[in-house]
């Protein structure tokens, strides 16, 4: 699964020209790693390459990463799928992701799985020992809506606008949105974005809570820069310990989520009891 921890110095990061061929730019400094999608040509559309190289990010960030930043060139932070992934061609020498069931050289389980590895490029912005921020400018439209959405925090520009836009194009939501979105706004607001396929804007993204926070245009870096800074002055064990609590809240009865407390805490406190040990 995805959201195991990386195993760090396993595998080395993608190259330059692996990012490039991806539209995909990366910046690894000390604890923070920014990611950013960068095909402007294409309004930032994505391609299977794009998430399978960032599935292959995920697994070799160096051990002392904590936050990743996710942000697109430019104005826009993605048009979704690159849309000639669909024609018979596909994109520069990638899958067409139509041409085989068409011709019958692929079937469906090959698409399952095709499918469950474009999959692993959004579901380890979930791993405890991160934390992932999406910085939105623009459109993030399709799989850049999802992909904002595998993000712990969605900082936006008043110019942002999320479109859940697959089922206008006769497709489901199928790179791990439909979770958070209904976690995020519940089943019934998530029906109607998704199913309306509109725009949300910025404003209406921070009332439903799909936005962590609003800021202007200019100042966009300048509070991602904040939110990262707050961040990382939190002591990073407690830090994956309770992002891991946060996350199987949902999903326990109170009386498991408070054994899941006492466990966590007792961890705690015997590392922070070791390191006052006086031998330590
Ligand atoms: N795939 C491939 N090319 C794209 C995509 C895309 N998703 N989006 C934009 N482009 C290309 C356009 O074809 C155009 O190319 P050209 O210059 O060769 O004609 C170029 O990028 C600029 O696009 P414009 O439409 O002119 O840019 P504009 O700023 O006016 O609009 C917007 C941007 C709103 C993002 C618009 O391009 C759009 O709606 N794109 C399609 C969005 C979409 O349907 N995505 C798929 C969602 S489903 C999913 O992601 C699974």
């Amino acid at each position: 699964m995805a959201q195991d921890a990386r195993e760090p110095g396993k595998q080395e990061l993608p190259t330059e020209e692996e990012l490039t061929r991806a539209g995909l730019r990366l910046a690894v400094e000390g604890a923070v790693a920014r990611i950013t999608i960068s095909r402007p040509e294409r309004r930032n559309a994505m391609t299977g390459r794009t998430w399978t190289t960032l599935a292959h990010i995920g697994q070799a960030l160096p051990g002392d990463v904590r936050i990743v930043v996710i942000a697109g060139e430019g104005d826009i932070f993605s048009a979704g799928i690159d849309l000639n992934m669909f024609t018979p061609e596909g994109v520069d020498g990638e899958r067409s992701i139509v041409a085989g069931l068409a011709d019958g050289s692929s079937d469906e389980a090959d698409l399952d799985a095709y499918i469950s590895e474009l999959q692993q490029g959004f579901l380890w912005l979930r791993r405890p020992d991160l934390v992932t921020i999406a910085a939105v400018r623009g459109h993030a439209i399709g799989a850049g809506f999802q992909l904002a959405l595998a993000c712990d925090l969605r900082i936006l520009a008043d110019d942002a606008k999320f479109c859940m836009k697959e089922p206008a194009l006769g497709l489901v939501p199928d790179l791990t949105g439909t979770k958070p979105l209904v976690d995020i706004v519940g089943v019934h607001r998530a029906t109607e974005i998704c199913l309306t396929a509109r725009k949300v804007g910025a404003e209406e993204s921070r009332e439903l809570g799909l936005a962590t926070l609003v800021v202007g245009v200019d100042e966009l870096e300048g509070a991602v820069d904040d939110a990262v800074a707050g961040l990382l002055a939190t002591n990073p064990d407690a830090a994956v310990a309770t992002k891991a609590l946060l996350q199987q809240a949902a999903g326990n009865t109170l009386q498991e989520q408070c054994a899941a407390e006492r466990k966590a805490q007792v961890g705690r406190l015997t590392a922070l009891a070791k390191a006052m040990a006086p031998d330590a």
